[in-house]
């Protein structure tokens, strides 16, 4: 029996090359630039599997190009990317990597909200420049984090991993949610349930958890910045379209928040211009970029096809529904 036909767009790492290959007949997109669309519609004629990255969109016309397809196996949780009731409609499976990369993308959120804080960024280049004269008093001055209000916009797996981290900063945490945690939860994290605008007042770090959804869209526009104290940060390691980035430029040049730390733009690769400023720390989409999360997630998106053409169900799947009308 042949085996199945699988397109990856990235070589993976050789944990899931091994995992894959037992299982399937496996063409890997190694060139360093993205795969053409083009080109992987023209790849994807004959396969029967697909493992794609958060940069390519698993739409409507991919589908058309891709008439054998029955898995699209996303190598990332968030999974904007997925038109997921149209592969319903085509019976494709489609599959996430969930519960493996919140401790490593809390650890990067905790990095930018301390790197925005207390100038990293700034203090680095002056480091580098051979311009520093020295230590003095008023050199670089940040903003402490321990003991401030930390506010969790979003309480799922990471935001609770945010706040497990809070605990040794001795912060005060807040949280809202579209559903409120449960008590032991809260508890447990000493966290407090707020709404949104209350949070948006009350917390000096606000840190963004909540996937892009219709209505986390623009989530953070202009009258969201204005209920922010003028000496708050918003940290982001969600998806770059939970904010709208013209008004972030706007608050952080009209003084009405102090600053920002970012992970996520609305345009990918494209950076607004206006947010290249001192009081912005950017980084490239890494907050999961640890060598072992990075292997998890191509490992479980490997497992996830590699189930599928064992007639087994796929760990990770996002509509499940596929398999009970088979
Ligand atoms: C995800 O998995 O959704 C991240 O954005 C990339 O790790």
């Amino acid at each position: 029996m042949p085996k199945p036909r699988v397109l990856a767009t990235r070589p993976l790492f050789p944990a899931a090359q091994q995992i894959l290959s037992a299982g399937c007949e496996v063409e890997y997109w190694t060139r360093p630039e993205r795969i053409p669309k083009e080109e992987l519609y023209r790849r994807l004629t004959d396969v029967e599997g697909l493992v794609c990255l958060l940069t390519e969109r698993v739409s409507e016309e991919l589908l058309r190009a891709a008439p054998k397809l029955r898995i699209a196996a996303n190598v990332a949780v968030g999974f904007d990317n997925i038109d997921v009731p149209a592969c319903t409609k085509r019976g494709v499976v489609a599959t996430n990597t969930p519960g493996v990369l919140d401790e490593t993308t809390a650890d990067f959120a905790w990095t930018l909200m301390m790197a925005v804080a207390r100038r990293v960024s700034e203090g680095e280049q002056l480091a580098r420049s051979g311009n520093w004269t020295g230590w003095d008093l008023d050199q670089l001055v940040g903003t402490d984090v321990w003991g401030k209000t930390l506010g969790l916009v979003g309480f799922g797996r990471i935001g609770r991993a945010m706040a497990r981290r809070a605990a040794g900063f001795q912060m005060k945490v807040l949280y809202c949610d579209a559903i409120r945690a449960p008590l032991d939860v809260e508890k447990d994290l000493k966290a407090e349930c707020r709404d949104f605008n209350t949070l948006l007042a009350e917390a000096d770090f606000v840190s963004v958890h909540v996937p892009l959804l219709a209505d986390t869209r623009g989530l953070f526009d202009a009258a969201r910045f204005y209920k922010m104290k003028p000496t708050a940060f918003l940290v982001n390691t969600s998806r770059g379209l939970v904010v709208d980035e013209a008004a972030l430029v706007h608050a952080l040049e009209s003084g009405k928040l102090a600053g920002a730390a970012l992970d996520v733009y609305e345009n990918e690769p494209f950076i607004h211009p206006g947010l290249k400023r001192a009081n912005v720390v950017l980084a490239p989409h890494i907050a999961s970029a640890s060598l072992e999360t990075r292997t998890k997630m191509a490992v479980i998106a490997a497992e996830n096809v590699v189930a599928l053409f064992r007639g087994q169900r796929p760990p990770n799947m996002l509509n499940p529904e596929v398999l009970k009308t088979r």
